[in-house]
C-alpha cells in the first residue's frame, strides 16, 4: 500500500516537473530569442534600448526593452520565477521519492560502492549544494565567459565521473542533471531575481538603478540557456541504458552534452542573424562518432564460439530459472520486492511467453548495459548474464 501511494506521489511530481520545466525552458528560449532579435530603437524615449514586432495568437505584439527600466514602474509588472522554483521543487520531490526513499534500490549499487543509505543520501544532497557554491564562486572569479564555460564544462564532466564512482549508473546521470538544475534555479533565486528587485526598488525611489545587477543576472540567464539542452538530455537518457549504463558513461555524457551546447550556440547566433552551420554539423559528427564508439559488440561467433553456442544450447527452463530468481521479484504483475507496487517500466517477466516477448529488452538491460537488476539487488552472476546472452544469440540464429 505504501509503495502504491509513493507511486502516485512520484507520478504527480513527474507530471508537475515536466509542465513547469517546459514553462521555464520555454520562457528561457523565448527571452533569449527576444534579446537577440531586438532592433535598435529609433524613437524619442532615451530609456528604450531596443524593440521588436511579432505576430502571434491573432494579433501583433510590440516589445521594447528598457535596460534600466522605465521612469516609473507600472502597476502590474510580470516576473518570471515560479516556473523555475517549481521545476526545482518538483525535481527534488522526485529525487527524494525515487532515489532517497528508494536509496537501497535506486541510488546505491554495492558493486560500485558499498554505501549506507544515509551516506549515499548525504553525498547526493551535499553534491547539489557544492555544485552551486563552486559555480557561483567561479562566476565571480572568472569574468571571461568562454573560459568560464570551458571550466564549468570540465568540472561537470568530472562530477559525472565522480558520481559514477559512488552511485548506481542511473543515479549517477540523474545527479549530474540535478546538479545543473540546482545551479540554474539558484541563479534565478540568488542572483537574477534579487538583481531585478534592486532595480525596481531604485526606480521606485526615483534613483537611476545601478546596471551591474542587471548585467550579472543577464549573464547567469545566458548560462542557464546553455544548460537547457544537456539537462533535458539527462532526464530522457534514463530510458536509454546504452548511455548511462556504458562503462564510460561519464564520457558518453560529456560528448552528448557538448553536442547539446553546440546546437544551442547555433540557435543563439542565428537569432542575431549569423548562420553558422558548422556548429550543428560538429554536433552531428560528435553524436555519430559516439554512436559508433559505443555500439554493442555482437557476441563474436567465430568457429569456436559458434560451436560452443550450439553445443551448449540454453533451454527456456534455464532462462526462466534465472529470470525468476533475479528479475521477477520486481517484474511481475504483483511485485514482491518491497517498494514496488507495480512492474517497473510495465515490464513483466513472469512467464515464458513474456520473457520471449521481451527478449530484446532483456538483452539490452541485463546483458549489454548490465543495468538490471538495479544495483544488482538480486545478485545476478556474470555466468547467468552470459547464459542469457547465449540464449539470445541462439534464438537470433534460429536454433
Ligand atoms: C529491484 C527491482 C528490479 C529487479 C530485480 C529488476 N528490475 Fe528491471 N526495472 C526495474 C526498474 C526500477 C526499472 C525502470 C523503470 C523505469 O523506467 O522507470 C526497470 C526496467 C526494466 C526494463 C525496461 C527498461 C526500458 O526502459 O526499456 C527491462 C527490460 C528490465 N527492467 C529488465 C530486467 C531484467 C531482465 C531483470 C533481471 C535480470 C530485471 N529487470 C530485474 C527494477 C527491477
Amino acid at each position: 500500500m505504501e509503495a502504491y501511494f509513493v507511486d502516485w506521489l512520484s507520478l504527480l511530481a513527474r507530471w508537475l516537473h515536466l509542465i513547469t520545466g517546459i514553462a521555464w525552458i520555454g520562457a528561457s528560449f523565448y527571452f533569449i530569442w527576444l534579446d537577440n532579435h531586438l532592433e535598435p530603437y529609433q524613437g524619442e524615449n532615451k530609456r528604450v534600448y531596443g524593440e521588436l514586432w511579432s505576430v502571434h495568437g491573432g494579433g501583433f505584439y510590440h516589445k521594447q526593452k528598457y535596460l534600466l527600466g522605465p521612469e516609473r514602474i507600472p502597476e502590474t509588472l510580470h516576473w518570471f520565477k515560479w516556473e523555475a522554483y517549481w521545476t526545482w521543487i518538483s525535481g527534488m520531490l522526485m529525487l527524494g521519492i525515487v532515489y532517497w526513499w528508494g536509496a537501497s534500490t535506486m541510488l546505491i549499487d554495492r558493486s560500485v560502492a558499498d554505501l549506507s543509505s544515509t551516506s549515499a543520501i548525504a553525498i547526493s544532497a551535499g553534491s547539489l549544494l557544492a555544485g552551486w557554491l563552486i559555480y557561483d564562486l567561479l562566476c565571480r572569479l572568472i569574468r571571461n565567459d568562454a573560459v568560464l564555460g570551458a571550466v564549468i564544462y570540465l568540472l561537470l564532466v568530472a562530477a559525472a565521473w565522480g558520481f559514477q564512482q559512488v552511485f548506481s549508473a542511473r543515479a549517477a546521470y540523474i545527479h549530474v542533471g540535478a546538479t545543473i538544475g540546482t545551479i540554474m534555479v539558484a541563479s534565478v533565486f540568488f542572483i537574477i531575481i534579487p538583481g531585478q528587485r534592486k532595480m525596481v526598488e531604485a526606480i521606485r525611489a526615483g534613483q537611476t538603478p545601478d546596471p551591474a545587477p542587471g548585467l550579472d543576472g543577464k549573464r547567469r540567464s545566458v548560462h542557464n540557456n546553455y544548460f537547457t539542452l544537456p539537462v533535458v538530455l539527462i532526464m530522457v537518457s534514463n530510458h536509454y541504458p546504452m548511455t548511462y549504463g556504458h562503462p564510460h558513461a561519464w564520457l558518453v555524457l560529456a560528448v552528448i552534452g557538448a553536442a547539446g551546447v553546440l546546437v544551442r550556440h547555433f540557435f543563439n547566433l542565428r537569432h542575431r542573424g549569423r548562420i553558422a552551420p558548422g556548429y550543428p554539423l560538429a554536433a552531428l559528427a560528435l553524436l555519430a562518432a559516439l554512436a559508433v564508439a559505443i555500439a554493442p559488440l555482437r557476441p563474436a561467433a567465430p568457429s569456436g564460439g559458434a560451436a560452443e553456442a550450439s553445443a551448449e544450447k540454453v533451454t527456456m527452463q534455464q532462462v526462466q530459472a534465472i529470470i525468476s530468481a533475479r528479475c521477477v521479484s520486481c517484474h511481475a504483475a504483483q511485485p514482491t520486492q518491497p517498494g514496488f507496487a507495480q512492474p517497473p517500466g510495465g515490464v513483466m517477466l513472469d512467464s515464458a511467453e513474456r520473457i520471449q516477448q521481451q527478449a530484446g529488452r532483456i538483452h539490452q538491460q541485463a546483458v549489454l548495459a548490465r543495468v538490471m537488476p538495479p544495483g544488482n539487488l538480486t545478485g545476478i552472476t556474470d555466468e547467468e548474464r552470459a547464459t542469457l546472452g547465449r540464449w539470445l544469440l541462439q534464438s537470433s540464429q534460429g536454433n
